[in-house]
């Protein structure tokens, strides 16, 4: 009996190791992409000659056991002393090439793993984190990015069918949207506003045609100068209390022109779909104070109705990250 319940306890044990086995390739990626070490195996190298060409210094005997995991995981390949990055993860997390996703991987080892190690702080006495926009901010826009590519043919379908012949951003940040639309539809006058000016900066940097009316501006203050026929308000519900929604709603609802279009890209609770993201997403809002749990989909219409809009339409177009296009239109 007592040897079977020892046996028991191995037999859990190791399930939960080999849950724990996806860690190690995550890890091995982080590293190697963070100091560029799949870029300097090029066509092959021996760790020698990989760290005289690295950037900077690294510890050799840590280097060496990088190495090891490298081989172990899938990563490097060795043949003699010379080690090589295999086919997948160069360009995949390549420091230097534009098509990779190292920093996606950044996000993940830098920001949202050390946020859910400090939950049992939080659990226990209630101390928040505060998400610190300045220090995440590149990393969070290049992720960002991923969501615009998916959901861009939505946003311009539904431009295109609500003849939308303006339109305003709100929380444009790099403005990657309205680049988007000027280039796929010149005609139509476009305006984007986010808080951080350094943010801002970077938009007008990026925009080269300088058609795209960039300003600095807080949404719960801005001033109203122009209304549009379309809004677009894209992930940046959970920087409001759910309390503050309502206003920020309204606030948005006069930029509107009457029978105008609202859009919001922005991931949902109580979501039929991506259940573990969109459950991690709103720990992760939780822990910080200046964060804030995601709407379901009842409370973001019901919110939307008492702004004065109608014909709440709420779409997935990412599922696995519980990740919906709402629309509605501004009642006349
Ligand atoms: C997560 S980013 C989303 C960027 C972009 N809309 C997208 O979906 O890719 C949120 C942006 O909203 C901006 N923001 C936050 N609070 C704001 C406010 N009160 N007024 C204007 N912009 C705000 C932030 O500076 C940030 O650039």
């Amino acid at each position: 009996m007592a040897q079977l319940k020892e046996w028991t306890k191995v037999f859990r044990a190791r399930k939960w190791m080999k849950r724990a086995e996806p860690v190690l390739p995550l890890w091995h990626g982080y590293i190697g992409y963070k100091y560029g070490l799949f870029d300097v195996l090029g066509s092959g190298a021996t760790q020698a000659e990989a760290q005289i060409r690295l950037k900077q210094p690294l510890t050799t005997e840590a280097l060496s056991r990088w190495f090891e995991v490298g081989l172990a995981v899938g990563h490097l390949k060795k043949k003699d002393l010379r080690y090589t990055a295999t086919r997948h993860v160069l360009p995949e997390l390549s420091k230097s090439d534009d098509r990779s996703i190292g920093f996606m991987l950044s996000e993940l080892m830098e920001l949202h793993l050390p946020a859910l190690f400090s939950y049992p702080q939080f659990l226990e006495d209630g101390q928040q984190k505060t998400f610190n926009g300045e220090e995440h901010g590149d990393i969070v826009a290049e992720t960002s990015a991923l969501v615009e590519t998916v959901a861009f043919p939505a946003v311009r379908h539904i431009i295109r069918s609500q003849n939308v012949t303006s339109l305003l951003d709100i929380g444009c940040a790099y403005g990657g949207y309205l680049r988007k639309i000027h280039e796929a539809l010149p005609e139509l006058r476009l305006a984007g506003i986010d808080i951080e000016e350094s943010v801002i900066a970077e938009a007008k940097r990026r925009d080269t045609t300088g058609e795209i009316d960039f300003v600095v501006g807080d949404i719960k203050s801005f001033e109203v100068k122009e209304t549009y026929d379309g809004v677009m308000m894209n992930n940046i519900l959970y920087y409001f209390p759910k309390e503050e929604r309502l206003r920020l709603l309204e606030g948005v609802r006069r930029f509107v022109k009457d029978a105008g279009t609202v859009i919001l890209v922005t991931p949902l609770r109580d979501s039929e779909y991506g259940a573990p993201f969109s459950a991690a997403f709103n720990a992760f809002m939780t822990l910080h104070d200046n964060l804030y749990p995601l709407p379901g989909k009842q409370e973001l219409t019901e919110q939307l109705h008492a702004a004065g809009f109608e014909n709440v339409s709420i779409s997935p177009f990412l599922k696995e990250g519980a990740w919906y296009i709402v629309t509605a239109n501004a009642t006349s």
